[in-house]
């Protein structure tokens, strides 16, 4: 079957998940963060946001994911007043595949596809500890719109960090 390729990079390819790659997303999960999720999970979100759920493989390999859910509730980045957002739940990329643009790639790539399903903005959660991930969001607009204390099971507070994706 032709998969549904949304992006180009050297020879990665980004595309969206398919079902059959969903174990593959779980391994890349497992050794690169440690919040992980049950299999029910993961194909709860492919099935409800499918758009939104890509992959980036090469040469048949898969290397990093983002999924996310498109939310509709208080904004991240008005004072007041509602939106559509995209939410990114997770998006990790294999360590020996990063610095080479696919965190962007894939962020940029769901941006486009949470903007055609009218979200206005995009959100997430980050460890305060995460640096690299941090500066990454930054480079691509995010700013930093609140932090939640003891956001995951170790203790670790989380930021949240938001950014404006309409055209
Ligand atoms: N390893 C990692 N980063 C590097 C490296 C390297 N060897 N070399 C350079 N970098 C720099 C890059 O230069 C780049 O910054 P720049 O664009 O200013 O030069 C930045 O780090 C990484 O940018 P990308 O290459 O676009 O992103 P990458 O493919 O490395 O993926 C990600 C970024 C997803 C955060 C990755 O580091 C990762 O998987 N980390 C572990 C999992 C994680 O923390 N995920 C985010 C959790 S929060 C959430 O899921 C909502
Ligand atoms: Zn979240």
């Amino acid at each position: 079957m032709q998969k549904a390729v949304v992006a180009k990079l050297g020879d990665y390819e980004i595309r969206r998940c398919d079902r059959e790659d969903v174990p593959s997303v779980i391994e890349v999960n497992m050794k690169t963060l440690p919040e992980h999720y049950s299999e029910y999970f993961y194909y709860e979100i492919l099935s409800e946001f499918p758009e939104t759920f890509l992959v980036a493989e090469l040469h048949d390999v898969l290397v990093g994911y983002i999924m996310c859910r498109i939310e509709y509730g208080f904004s991240q980045l008005k004072r007041l007043g509602l939106a559509r957002k995209g939410h990114v739940v997770s998006v990790a990329v294999e360590e020996e595949h990063r610095g080479k643009g696919i965190g962007t790639s894939l962020i940029l790539a769901s941006h486009e596809e949470m903007v055609k399903k009218s979200a206005a903005e995009c959100y997430l959660e980050v460890r305060v500890s995460n640096t690299q991930a941090i500066a990454l969001y930054q480079k691509l607009g995010f700013k930093v719109t609140g932090r939640v204390e003891a956001y995951y099971r170790d203790g670790e507070g989380a930021l949240v960090m938001a950014a404006r994706i309409e055209k």
